[in-house]
């Protein structure tokens, strides 16, 4: 059959090749709305910025204090015509950066939450929040009095649904606690949110219809999981077992703004895993955000991905702000950086888990605009050390200066933003002195819990992973045997 000089290895090297060939094209690791240039989404971050402060100085002497304040996205609802109560869903068309577009539930009815208990995460009774936000259908859920809402387990959130908390006093606690996973066009908006703790061995409905068993949480605030345009507004935040906002797994195409953090340790992390090839896609805008006391570290914590860091009000750190590894992109523009005392700790950036700088030297890590204080300093790597970077931006992002202006009503509006001591349990994790809070709550990465998320029930909800699947496995079978079937010929 086959010309004699067809050796068997051969064979074996000419079906690796064909496998190898065979296996390449179904890997798409495009995520769903991910942009194809993330410089050009920040650049019109910027210009839009200096185009909504520009009009504030016009406009300075007449407007008051609630609209014209020169932050984009407030300005884009509150100066709105009609008063925004009558107007809710203008909000929608708000968001800035990489979830812009975010639609919630826009278009959906109104749903008022009257009831503020969670009695049956399993069942929920009509009128709760639990019930509002595992529907179908888009859905505009606004409460109709001010409430205090201990989750019993997570709240898992279904697509297009907006949490809008303005008018009332919202306070979500408990056991998860918001769970976004494998959705898309959800928007959090004026709520408090702290003193999540773990959950889980219980069952939990996602939808009208799925209902099931629920591994362990980590107890994170916000927990962002291979899902797409979402937009987290106007929240305060404190206290949580684990993040207060973790993004991971293939998520993309999010905007985290305007809200308020305190009192935590790990604040924010985005990126589940160095090796996760589709966090690459993984984009991620955080503006006028305030970072405040009791804060200890990654403010946030990346890995791969693009995150643009711009506006940002950083009042203090205990190890440090910004942090990273598995070669993210990081574009830091008109911050304001204020370093602790601690003279070790006057470093806004940390390269974790690397001590080689041969290793990080190529990841593009820049600042541009940004405010020091107290001796805080940025250490860039990559096209930002070099004057390539300057092309990526021709617009002047805002001055810091101007970072008390974009800040100013960061968190919920209204009523404390700092919910220290609220429900009692306060976080215990920081405050000890020392390094020990730091060894105390430090968790290391989600990648070790990743049994959790694989462990969920949902059928449909398959996590998304690289179909290097039945093509390859056959075809190395049919290798494999006829290989063998030669040799033993
Ligand atoms: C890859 O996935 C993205 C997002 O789902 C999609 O837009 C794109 O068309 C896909 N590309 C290919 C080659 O299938
Ligand atoms: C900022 O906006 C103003 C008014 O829109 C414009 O004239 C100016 O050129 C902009 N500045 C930069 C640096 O783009």
């Amino acid at each position: 059959m086959l010309p004699p000089h067809f050796s068997s290895n051969t064979i074996v090297l000419l079906c690796l090749f064909f496998t190898l060939l065979q296996a390449t094209p179904p890997l798409n690791l495009t995520l769903p709305h991910q942009h194809p240039s993330p410089d050009s989404v920040a650049l019109h971050v910027t210009s839009t910025i200096n185009a909504s402060l520009s009009r504030r100085q016009l406009t300075s002497s007449s407007s008051s204090s609630t609209c014209g304040t020169g932050n984009p996205i407030d300005d884009c609802w509150r100066c709105d015509s009609s008063d925004w109560s009558s107007n809710r869903q203008r909000l929608a068309d708000c968001s800035i950066g990489f979830g812009s577009g975010t639609l919630g539930g826009k278009n959906g009815r109104i749903y008022t939450v009257t009831d503020s208990s969670d009695n049956n995460p399993a069942n929920p009774t009509p009128g709760t929040l639990r019930h509002a936000v595992i529907q179908e259908e888009p859905l505009w859920i606004v409460f109709s009095s001010n409430m205090f809402i201990r989750l019993k387990q997570e709240l898992i959130i279904n697509s297009y649904k907006t949490l809008d908390g303005r008018g009332s006093a919202v306070h979500v606690t408990g056991n998860g606690c918001l769970t976004i996973q494998y959705v898309q066009h959800v928007i959090v908006h004026n709520i408090h949110i702290y003193d999540c703790k773990p959950s889980g061995g219980a069952v939990v409905a996602a939808s009208p219809t799925k209902v099931g068993r629920r591994g362990r949480s980590d107890g994170d605030g916000i927990s962002i999981f291979g899902s797409q345009k979402i937009w987290v507004d106007h929240c305060s935040l404190s206290h949580c077992t684990d993040g207060l906002i973790d993004v991971v797994l293939g998520s993309t195409a999010i905007t985290i703004s305007n809200n308020y953090f305190t009192h935590h340790d790990e604040v924010m992390l985005l990126g589940h895993d160095d090796k996760y090839v589709l966090d690459t896609g993984m984009q991620v805008t955080i503006a006028f955000n305030h970072f405040g006391q009791g804060l200890v570290q990654r403010m946030p914590r990346c890995r791969r991905g693009y995150i643009h860091v711009v506006n940002n009000d950083f009042t203090s750190w205990k190890m440090y702000a910004i942090g990273g590894s598995g070669n993210p992109t990081i574009n830091s523009q008109g911050n304001r950086y204020s370093a602790p005392s601690n003279p070790s700790a006057k470093e806004v950036t940390k390269r974790v888990d690397s001590t080689d700088d041969g290793e990080w030297a190529n990841w593009n890590w820049r600042s541009e605009g940004d405010l020091m204080e107290n001796g805080a300093f940025f250490v860039a790597s990559g096209e930002g050390v070099s004057t390539l970077y300057s092309k990526a931006s021709s617009v002047q992002p805002k001055a810091a200066a101007q970072v008390d202006q974009l800040t100013q009503n960061a968190g919920v509006f209204g009523g404390p933003r700092d919910d220290e001591g609220q429900s009692g349990d306060s976080y215990s994790g920081y405050g000890g002195g020392g390094t020990g809070a730091i060894g105390g709550t430090s968790r290391g990465s989600s990648s070790n819990n990743d049994n959790n998320f694989f462990g969920m029930i949902f059928g449909s909800n398959a996590p998304p992973r690289p179909r290097l699947t039945l093509s390859l496995l056959s075809l190395l079978m049919i290798c494999v045997l006829s290989t063998s079937t030669l040799l033993l010929s």
